[in-house]
């Protein structure tokens, strides 16, 4: 499905680690719409050598960046500039990362050194990039930014652990730099709130299999899957979306206002 949707742009996707990978779907469809992109992931995610793969297929440079670090984030939208030969239209902030959930220590246990960590990597990089893409006014009129956020910044999933906390600093991030960034601008900035999705970050969360199938059961169209999320993606960076911003946009079948499926509480033993 090509309809050169993003014909003409230039975007950053941030956060392709292997196939998997929601921003792998969300790069290579950007392509196919027309966009040049560059791609960037953490040094250390460079190394597993998977990327270069991607970065052929899509005809992109890679240019590292760990999000926690304005001097890196800073050479990247300078780098990205200069390769894409001009100011960025979308950016993909698909980063997230929680020490305590990967250690599987107990929320009511958290060690606060790992979610200092996890909420800079997960939530304060949105921030950071934003404010980095500002203060060197990187980003054009009407450019569009995403982050990917999870329902659990709403309501407790008691496994989903610290990372609840960043998404839901992540989101309010999204609203408050939203309301700068269109004011000065008129940047937009969004969230979207997807389904549980097979990925590395998807499944290193505690009994992931079990989330996936409920989710699926209480969304009455099913889970999304990544490229689906990626088709969203696309729409939002494309100029049909212009007027959305500082939304947190939910992208779950339908779950997030469900209250109860049928088949659950027949299966709950009612009469
Ligand atoms: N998979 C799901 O079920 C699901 C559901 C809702 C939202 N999300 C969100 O989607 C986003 C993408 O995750 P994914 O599921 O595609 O998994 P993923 O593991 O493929 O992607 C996470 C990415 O974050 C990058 N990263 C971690 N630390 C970094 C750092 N310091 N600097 C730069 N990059 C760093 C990793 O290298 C990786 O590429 C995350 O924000 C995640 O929370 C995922």
């Amino acid at each position: 499905m090509s309809n050169n949707l993003l014909a003409g742009k230039r975007g950053i996707i941030f956060g392709a680690l292997n196939e998997n990978s929601i921003a792998w779907k969300v790069a290579q469809q950007a392509v196919q719409q027309g966009a040049k992109i560059t791609l960037t992931n953490a040094p250390i995610a460079l190394r597993m050598g998977e990327m270069n793969k991607l970065a052929a297929e899509c005809n992109a440079e890679i240019i590292a960046a760990d999000v926690t670090s304005m001097d890196d984030l800073k050479n990247l939208f300078e780098k990205s500039m200069e390769i894409l030969g001009g100011k960025i239209d979308f950016v993909l902030h698909s980063v997230g990362m929680s020490i305590n959930v990967r250690k599987g220590i107990h929320y009511t246990e958290s060690n606060y050194d790992n979610m200092h960590k996890g909420f800079d990597i997960s939530a304060m990089s949105l921030h950071r990039v934003l404010q980095t893409a500002y203060k060197m006014d990187a980003i054009s009129e009407w450019g569009s930014v995403l982050t990917l956020s999870y329902i659990a910044a709403q309501r407790v999933f008691p496994d989903y652990n610290d990372m609840a906390d960043a998404k839901s600093l992540l989101e309010s991030i999204t609203r408050s730099f939203g309301y700068h960034y269109g004011k000065f601008r008129k940047v937009r900035v969004n969230s979207i709130s997807q389904s549980p999705t097979y990925t590395t970050a998807g499944s290193g969360v505690k009994g992931f299999d079990g989330f996936y199938n409920y989710a699926n059961k209480m969304s009455p169209l099913g889970n999304a899957t990544a490229d689906q999320c990626a088709e969203y993606c696309i729409s939002m960076f494309s100029d049909y979306t212009r007027m959305v911003t500082m939304q947190n946009l939910f992208h779950d079948g339908g779950f997030s206002f469900t209250g109860v499926d049928a088949e659950i509480i027949e299966a709950m033993g009612s009469k």
